[in-house]
């Protein structure tokens, strides 16, 4: 028998998680020979309901799951984890503009990040899903001075995702053709979904797709307005498509990464080969070589409108690292 990977979720009790956690209990993270302990975390007004998903994940009886944990006590829940999904946080209220949400919810990320810092494996990875998700992750990390920044990712893979589906609904294509896409920047309206270097059945998204107006404009747009279509529509934001993003990235930190391919992540720009500021978690074409070390692909080759569209994300990225700046000199 396998040791166990510990794993600890954030949020147990909200929407997200509760299509993560049972994703991860039957074994689509890490296999059917890999016994796991999950750790459920979340506020302790919401106790009652942690109580209740873990009867349910008892329910279902995995044969994989060998130990839950519930409670909101970091040191016992954060203790000797090896992986993290971090994606309790509060959403954002009526009238609340982004700027306040990051200031609330970054409170949560320096707690959380200080408790990776003491109680968690020194070798664990951390997916940061909770919004403003690149900003909260920088958070987490610099309060983590123990652990290497690169363990710490940012979820754009639904965004990925997202501009899969639309590619290949326009290409009339299969999903499974559409390969190489790419988001920049940051998980917001500023995203940058490359239809330059993604690849439709092996060739060049933009031979395929030749409507280089639709490209520019209503892909784009779809892509990044998707997350409140899906508000709008549902009362509730995304919930079941972010899990399954998650599970993608995580998946993708942990197994190495197809000769020629890569994925969406924001990660910690220091070093990065495009030029992009440093001390940002920024979302960039990524590799695994396996075990949670990842690293940037470089020599993406990008044109006048891309770099444009990047440049605007950057803006908004550098912009929030001013709060946060503020928020932790506070
Ligand atoms: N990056 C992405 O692609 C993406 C996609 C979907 C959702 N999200 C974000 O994920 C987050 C969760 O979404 P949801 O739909 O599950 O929300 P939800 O409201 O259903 O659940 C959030 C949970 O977090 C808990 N929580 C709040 N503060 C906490 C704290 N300090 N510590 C621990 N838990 C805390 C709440 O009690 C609640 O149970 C939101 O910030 C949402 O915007 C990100």
């Amino acid at each position: 028998m396998r040791p166990l990977k510990k794993v600890v979720i954030t949020g147990g009790a909200g929407q997200v998680a509760y299509s993560l956690l049972f994703l991860i209990a039957r074994g689509d993270l890490f296999g059917p020979d890999q016994p796991i302990a999950l750790h459920l975390h979340d506020l302790p007004e919401m106790q009652k309901c942690l109580e209740g998903v873990a009867m349910e994940l008892e329910d279902c009886a995995f044969p994989l799951l060998k130990e839950i944990k519930i409670g909101s006590d970091v040191q016992e829940l954060f203790g000797g984890v090896h992986f993290a999904f971090l994606i309790g946080s509060k959403p954002r209220g009526p009238g609340m503009e982004r700027k306040d949400l990051l200031l609330e919810n970054g409170k949560i990320f320096i707690e959380q990040g200080q408790a990776l810092n003491r109680f968690a494996s020194p070798d664990v990875r951390v997916l940061v899903v909770g919004n403003p998700c690149n900003a909260n992750c920088l958070i987490a990390l610099k309060n983590a001075p123990d652990l290497n920044p690169r363990q710490f990712f940012a979820l754009t893979r639904l965004d990925q995702n997202r501009a899969v589906y639309q590619l290949a609904a326009y290409a009339k294509a299969d999903v499974a053709e559409v390969e190489n896409v790419t988001i920049w920047g940051n998980h917001s309206t500023t995203q940058v979904p490359d239809f330059l270097n993604a690849k439709i059945h092996g060739r060049a998204a933009c031979q395929v797709v030749k409507d280089r107006q639709w490209l520019e404009n209503d892909f784009f747009t779809k892509v990044q307005k998707r997350g409140a279509e899906v508000i709008t529509c549902r009362g509730k934001s995304s919930a079941a498509s972010a899990a399954k993003a998650a599970l993608d990235a995580m998946q993708s930190v942990v197994k190495p990464t197809e000769a020629g391919h890569w994925f969406s992540m924001g990660v910690y720009s220091r070093g990065n080969p495009y030029g992009i500021d440093e001390d940002l978690v920024f979302s960039f074409p990524c590799r695994s070589r396996g075990l949670g070390d990842i690293e940037i692909v470089p020599n993406l080759g990008l044109d006048p409108f891309l770099k444009e569209k990047l440049a605007i994300s950057q803006k908004e990225l550098m912009e929030e690292r001013t709060l946060i700046a503020h928020l932790l000199k506070g």
